[in-house]
C-alpha cells in the first residue's frame, strides 16, 4: 500500500486524538491530512499542529482529496457522507455508528464496490468473540450501559420523557428497549449499541438497558450473548475521555487501533 491522504471530518476529541497519532506514529504511511469541521476554528487548531495539512470548508472537497475519510463528527452526517464515499470509491472509518442504522444497505453496496468501511470497536469488549459466535448462530444479545448523569444530559429521550437526570440520587434504569429506539433517544451516547447490533443480530433484536447514578464515575458497558457456541459476558469500565466526557477513553484508543489496522499488514485477533 502506498502513502495515503486522510480526511478528518469532525475535529473534536476523537478527530484531534487521531490527528495527533497520525502525526506521531503513522507518518510513513500518510502523505497528507485534510480537515473539515462545521466550527472552522476546530479544524484550524488541528491544522496548526499537523504537517502537510489543509482545511476545507465542505465535505465534498474532503472526499475528493482523500483516500481514507474519517468521520468523527455527528451521526446525522453519516448517510450523505457514506453515499459520497461509495460513489467516489474511497475508504471510510465511521465513529458515529448510530448514523449508519438508517442506511445499512449502503454497507452491502460498499462491500460490492470494494470500498473499505471501518467501524472501530469503541468502548466495548468482546466484539471479536461476538463476530465469531455469529458464524454458529446468535440467539440473544443484551447491552447494559451505566453512565453518570452528566455524560447523558441533553439526550432527546430525556427531553421527550421529561427526565431530569441531575435530580437522580440513586441507581435508576432510565431506558429499556432495542437498539433502534436507543439510538433515536440517545444519538450521542450509545454508538456502541449500534456497533454491537451490526456485529450480531441487528438493531431490532439487540436489547439495551441504560442505568444512571450519580455514584458512577465510569461509562460501564456489559454485554451478554447467547449463541450456539456458548455464552459470552463482557464488562468494560471506561474512564471518560477528558476532552469530551461523553466519549470513553477506550473509544479513542480503539479508533487509533483500527486506523493502524488499515495501514499495517500484521493483524492480531479477528
Ligand atoms: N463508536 C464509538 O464507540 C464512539 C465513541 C465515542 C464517540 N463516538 C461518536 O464520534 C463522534 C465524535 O466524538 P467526539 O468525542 O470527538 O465528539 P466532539 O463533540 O468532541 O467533536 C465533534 C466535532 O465534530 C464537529 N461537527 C459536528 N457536526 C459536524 C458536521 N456535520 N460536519 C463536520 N463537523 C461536525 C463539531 O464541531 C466538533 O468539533 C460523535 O458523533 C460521537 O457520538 C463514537
Amino acid at each position: 500500500m502506498g502513502t495515503k491522504t486522510i480526511g478528518i471530518i469532525g475535529c473534536g476529541a476523537i478527530g484531534e486524538t487521531l490527528a495527533a497519532y497520525i502525526e506521531k506514529e503513522l507518518k510513513p504511511y500518510v502523505s497528507g491530512i485534510v480537515f473539515f469541521d462545521v466550527v472552522r476554528v476546530c479544524a484550524e487548531k488541528l491544522a496548526k499542529n499537523t504537517a502537510n495539512s489543509k482545511i476545507f470548508s465542505n465535505i465534498d472537497d474532503v472526499v475528493a482529496s482523500s483516500d481514507l475519510i474519517i468521520e468523527s463528527a455527528v451521526g446525522s452526517c453519516v448517510p450523505d457522507l457514506l453515499r459520497k464515499v461509495i460513489d467516489s470509491e474511497k475508504d471510510i472509518m465511521i465513529m458515529s455508528i448510530g448514523g449508519l442504522l438508517t442506511v445499512k444497505d449502503l454497507l452491502v453496496e460498499a462491500e460490492k464496490k470494494g470500498v473499505k468501511v471501518i467501524l472501530p470497536s469503541g468502548a466495548i469488549a468482546g466484539l471479536d468473540a461476538i463476530k465469531a459466535s455469529k458464524v454458529a448462530g446468535i440467539k440473544k444479545v443484551t447491552l447494559t450501559t451505566r453512565k453518570a448523569p452528566g455524560s447523558i444530559s441533553g439526550a432527546p429521550y430525556l427531553i421527550e420523557n421529561d427526565i431530569d437526570v441531575e435530580k437522580i440520587t440513586e441507581e435508576t434504569v432510565i431506558f429499556e428497549g432495542n437498539v433502534t429506539e436507543a439510538v433515536k433517544g440517545f444519538p450521542k451516547n450509545i454508538n456502541v449499541s449500534a456497533l454491537l447490533s451490526l456485529a450480531g443480530i441487528g438493531p431490532d433484536k439487540t436489547k439495551v438497558k441504560i442505568i444512571v447514578s450519580p455514584e458512577y464515575t465510569r461509562n460501564i458497558h456489559e454485554i451478554e450473548v447467547e449463541s450456539e457456541a456458548g455464552k459470552i459476558t463482557t464488562r468494560a469500565e471506561n474512564v471518560p475521555f477528558p476532552k469530551n466526557p461523553k466519549t470513553s477513553y477506550l473509544a479513542a484508543l480503539a479508533a487509533i487501533t483500527a486506523l493502524e489496522g488499515y495501514f499495517k499488514n500484521v493483524r492480531i485477533g479477528t
